[in-house]
């Protein structure tokens, strides 16, 4: 019974923690994990979530702003410097700067 309380423990502490990102993720697979269900699979956007793709606002700004945005969050958006390594938040940047064509 100790051991079965332990191991719900466990599983809620697994699940506050939100998705696993796995070791050694491209930022072509954090993406969908982290981003894709506010900003949509194809960076276009949902509802009152902006598109960050290819023409969007977020395409004329500079690396570091989305860096930034990633890290510390903006407005609605939700910070993943907890949650994220650095490395990860650079691969993920750099995966969605490559879907706006730069
Ligand atoms: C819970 C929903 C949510 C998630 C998850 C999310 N975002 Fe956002 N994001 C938003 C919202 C809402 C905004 C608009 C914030 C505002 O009002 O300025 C935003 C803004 C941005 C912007 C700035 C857009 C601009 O035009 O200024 C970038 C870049 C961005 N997000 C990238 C990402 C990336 C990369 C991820 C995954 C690591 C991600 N977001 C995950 C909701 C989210």
């Amino acid at each position: 019974m100790r051991r079965l309380t332990a191991l719900l423990g466990l599983a809620i502490f697994l699940a506050a923690c939100g998705p696993e990102i796995p070791e050694g993720a491209t930022g072509e697979e954090i993406y969908p994990i982290t981003c894709a269900r506010c900003h949509g699979g194809d960076l276009s956007g949902i509802g009152t979530t902006p598109g960050i793709g290819a023409g969007s606002p977020a395409s004329d700004e500079p690396r570091q702003y989305l860096v930034d945005t990633v890290t510390n969050g903006r407005s609605r958006m939700p910070s993943f410097g907890g949650t994220l390594t650095p490395e990860q938040i650079d691969l993920v940047v750099d995966y969605v700067m490559e879907q706006q064509g730069r």
